[in-house]
């Protein structure tokens, strides 16, 4: 910590010094009612160790301040237990709750719950001081409680803590990315690109499986050299989502039942399940290359690098376990991340149905009668624009991925303390930000502008990618996907919500990694020559689903006569009988 500490006692139920403070917080929300408390022993047992924990943390006193030191602005709660009964459960709500508290606690401020203190960050200039200026303080991650050790394993990479072993991986993946970039991912995304127009054009009712299966036939080539590994990554993603998910296991919120020995707690018994799902999957996919290899037919592929020990890549020097790992959590994250993007594509071309008309009057004058190519995005604002607002309107990872501090700081005065996890969402930068407005990128008047056109805007700095050396490194790659993908569906179809039909405006899954729920959509070849293209452009569509389970990764297209959600992750819209009113900002 950069400063002296001089003894200062602190009421641990203190109220928020700072000046944009409008009144004092209440503690008010639901209590739990005695006939939960007696009926159900585990809540009995839970709420008495809570009770205990209180009751310790009340009696231990608060924490000591240096002179000229504060503590953050808190949302103040219970000692140790902090105040966790009026947070939503969905990453959305919690994103727009605590979101709104800035405006009574200012841009940065804390909130504690079971022991662990969590900051909130509301401006691109303090995530940018912290996590850019200061990022070898703020590069670890969090503990997650129903996927416990995963920091420490060094296998996840977005979820590894911060050691010498998550460099070498993050420089392997830097390095794999480098590689593959030139050769626009060894044109993997231009071919399943044309296998996913055709499919949305034989069956457009089930688009939403069109663009998640999209996701993972394309990941899966890059890292593997075979859509087919595809079905491996949608089978792991949503048992990875929903454990690290506030709106997952009832673990994540009751974070001292981490401590039940592994025999008796069911949480533990998921993960080493998902944990071994996962080693199955990424060693079948890179032996897969292996043999191929070996047969003289690998293809062009991730791990094909990693086999050959291209130069660079050998230099991380990681292990059979380790390349499968690093190789196989650089593939899952590209599915839900690009997925939710694309179905916000055809949200907000629903929505505002005036800017497809431009997006197709653009990409037709620059690509006349082919695909639009990556060589072609200088000349496509309008598109890159429609990527940048998308990405903003309706972030895939609305709370981020949360940074851990690995010692105590003081920034602007106040303490942040060892072991909190930070969280920023920047929105004051975007003037009507509840609006999908492209042209906040085109023209001069919007803050956001940027010249020469020809360049910007593109997804270099873009917020939704993280800060520091804990940032994205798949920028590229989800450039490159969306960029030619929206082009390819503009370009094919003309896209719009049914005569009548109520739509989703910011219904999304409930967990960490959101996505627009799927919605009744029409999708209609433009004119006959760009259907009969369509036809013509590729032998496979590329259909991935199966009706009915032959081998261990095959998913069902249809679960009980219902259509496919990827295991509650795209659930179905049903228009509300009051629609949903959704906060300023939102
Ligand atoms: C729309 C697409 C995507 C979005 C919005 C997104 C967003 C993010 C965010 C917010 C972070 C955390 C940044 C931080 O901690 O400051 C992250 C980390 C990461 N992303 Fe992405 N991502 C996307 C696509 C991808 C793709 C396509 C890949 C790889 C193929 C990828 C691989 C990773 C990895 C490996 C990390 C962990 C980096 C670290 O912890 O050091 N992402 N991403």
């Amino acid at each position: 910590m950069a400063q002296s500490m001089e003894v200062l006692e602190v009421d641990s139920f203190r109220v928020a010094d700072n000046s944009s403070l409008t009144g004092s917080p209440r503690l008010d929300g639901p209590t739990l009612t005695g006939s939960i408390l007696y009926s159900n022993p585990k809540v009995t047992l839970g709420v008495c160790v809570l009770f205990v924990l209180i009751l310790v943390k009340a009696f231990r006193g608060g924490r000591k301040y240096p002179a000229g030191v504060k503590p953050l602005p808190k949302h103040p709660g219970l000692p140790w237990a902090g105040r966790f009964w009026d947070v939503p459960e969905t990453g959305i709500e919690s994103a727009f709750h605590f979101g709104g508290l800035h405006k009574a606690y200012g841009p940065i401020y804390e909130w504690e719950v079971m022991g662990t203190t969590h900051a909130w960050i509301e401006t691109d200039k303090v995530a940018r001081d912290l996590f850019v200026k200061r990022q070898k303080i703020y590069c670890d991650r969090n503990e997650l409680p129903a996927a416990l050790g995963v920091k420490q394993d060094c296998e996840i990479l977005p979820l590894s803590g911060y050691s010498k072993d998550f460099l070498r991986h993050k420089n392997f993946i830097h390095t794999i990315m480098r590689h593959s970039q030139p050769t626009a991912f060894y044109g993997w995304p231009m071919i399943e690109n044309k296998r996913t127009l055709r499919r949305l054009l034989e069956t457009p009712d089930r688009w939403s499986e069109h663009m998640i299966t999209h996701c993972a036939r394309t990941i899966a080539s890059i890292a593997w050299g075979d859509p087919e590994h595809g079905t491996k990554l949608l089978t792991i993603v949503p048992e990875l989502l929903k454990a690290v998910s506030p709106a997952g296991p009832l673990i994540n919120k009751l974070t001292f039942l981490q401590n039940l020995p592994a025999a008796i707690s069911p949480w533990k018994k998921a993960e080493a399940i998902r944990k071994q799902t996962m080693q199955d999957a990424f060693y079948e996919a890179l032996d897969d290359v292996k043999d191929q290899l070996l047969a003289g037919k690998s293809k062009e592929c991730w791990s094909a690098l990693w086999l050959e020990k291209e130069k660079g890549v050998e230099a991380t020097k990681l292990d059979f376990h380790e390349a499968a790992f690093a190789i196989g959590s650089s593939s899952f994250v590209a599915i839900a991340t690009i997925g939710g993007p694309l179905h916000a594509f055809f949200l907000a071309v629903c929505q505002y149905p005036g800017w497809l008309p431009k997006l197709q009057e653009e990409i037709d004058r620059v690509c006349g009668d082919r695909l639009p190519t990556v060589e072609d995005m200088p000349l496509l604002p309008k598109l890159r624009a429609t990527v940048s607002e998308v990405l903003r309107w309706r972030q895939s990872t609305p709370l981020g991925v949360p940074h851990e501090a690995l010692e105590d700081d003081v920034y602007d005065g106040y303490l942040i303390k060892k072991g909190t996890i930070l969280i920023s969402r920047e929105e004051s930068k975007y003037p009507k930000g509840n609006q999908f407005i492209p042209e906040r990128w085109l023209e001069p008047e919007y803050p956001t502008y940027k010249e020469p056109l020809t360049e910007f805007p593109n997804l270099r700095g873009h917020i939704a990618f993280g800060y520091g050396n804990r940032s994205c490194p798949g920028v590229d790659l989800t450039n490159m996907e969306l960029c030619t993908l929206f082009g390819a569906l503009a370009w094919s179809f003309d896209i719009s919500a049914p005569e009548g039909a109520t739509i989703p405006w910011y219904e999304v899954n409930p967990y960490v990694i959101t996505m627009t729920m799927p919605f009744p959509v029409n999708i209609k070849p433009r004119n006959e020559e760009k259907r009969e293209f369509i036809m013509d452009c590729c032998d496979d569509p590329g259909y991935t689903l199966k009706t009915e389970r032959e081998s261990r990764w095959d998913i069902l297209h249809e679960k009980d006569g219902k259509p496919w959600t990827w295991d509650g992750l795209a659930p179905h819209y049903v228009a509300p009988a009051t629609p949903k009113v959704y906060p300023a900002g939102a």
